[in-house]
């Protein structure tokens, strides 16, 4: 199953980075041979779109794909987002001022070993509505745009309004907000792509992989839909993701093996629209 990308065209389900860390998204991992095997055996099972940051280590996730990936396969699309930094001791750190995205680019271009980037997100801290310092950001992403540091541009947890503020000066490839069946906040957001046919990348679709019952893996709705179809509460996670929309894309993080095969399998999970709309948060 393909879709668009902004000017590219992706796996449904791609492959989200971000738990190739260490606990925090913070330093190596504890299984560095397993990270490596878990990024080779996902594009050698067809996975076309990673999605990074410079900041999740930091350094670690892009040097771990650099390592296993490079020379990167041609088809390869390499997502990664800017405005956020990480201290020596862990702390998140905004990194939003214009100078600060264009070093988060040239950062992740350096530690991916790369000359240009598909696709960076502009990835918002909080605030509602744009205003003239998003004006400021947007400017920058462009002019990175423009030095070829950058192929397409992408926006990361933000509101219609600024999709519809962005949109007036440039094209937007792909959208990246939280969304999964227990957090719908962004269901405006997911409505606008849908309507302009704009990629729609939901973060955390597995609601974190956080366990127990209020959590999405633990529903009782999602566990007696995977028993009925003999798949697992993961794959039906997924499959009604894509489900919602033809403009998602999808990128659960895994750091093992076992995880990913299963993920990507959900491509093959076919739920009825009934069972989409049962689902779905009210
Ligand atoms: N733009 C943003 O602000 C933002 C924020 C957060 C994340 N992201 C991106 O979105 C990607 C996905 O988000 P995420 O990793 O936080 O959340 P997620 O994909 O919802 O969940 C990942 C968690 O679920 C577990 N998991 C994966 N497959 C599973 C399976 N089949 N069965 C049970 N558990 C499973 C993983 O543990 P194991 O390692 O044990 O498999 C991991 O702890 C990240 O990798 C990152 O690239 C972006």
């Amino acid at each position: 199953m393909r879709r668009p990308l902004g000017p590219f065209s992706v796996s449904a389900i791609g492959f989200g980075a971000m738990r190739l860390t260490g606990p925090g998204v913070f330093g190596p991992p504890t299984d560095r041979d397993e990270a490596l095997a878990v990024l080779r055996e996902a594009v050698d099972s067809g996975v076309d779109h990673i999605d990074t940051a410079q900041f999740y280590g930091p350094d670690v996730v892009n040097e771990l794909i650099r390592e296993a990936l490079h020379p990167y396969p041609e088809n390869l699309i390499l997502v990664s987002k800017v405005g956020a930094s990480r201290d020596r001791d862990g702390r998140v750190l905004s990194a939003q001022e214009p100078a600060q995205l264009r070093q988060g680019i040239e950062d992740n271009l350096r530690t991916l070993g790369i000359d240009a980037l598909p696709v960076v997100n502009l990835r918002l801290i909080g605030g509602s509505e744009p205003d003239a310092f998003f004006d400021e950001q947007l400017a920058a992403m462009l002019s990175a745009r423009d030095d070829g540091l950058i192929k397409a541009i992408g926006l990361s947890n933000i509101t219609s309004a600024h999709l519809l503020h962005a949109l007036r000066v440039t094209d937007i490839a792909c959208v990246q907000n939280e969304f999964h069946m227990g957090n719908s906040v962004s269901q405006p957001v997911l409505d606008e792509c849908t309507r302009r046919g704009i990629a729609f990348v939901p973060f955390a679709s597995l609601g974190f992989g956080v366990p127990g019952p209020d959590a999405v893996l633990g529903r009782a709705a999602v566990v007696d839909e995977a028993v009925r179809l003999g798949v697992t509460p993961a794959q039906v996670a997924l499959a009604w993701a894509l489900a919602v929309s033809p403009t998602v894309l999808l990128i659960p993080g895994t750091s093992s093996r076992r995880h990913l095969r299963e993920n990507l399998a959900a491509s093959s999970v076919h739920l009825d629209d009934e069972t989409v709309r049962r689902l779905s948060p009210l």
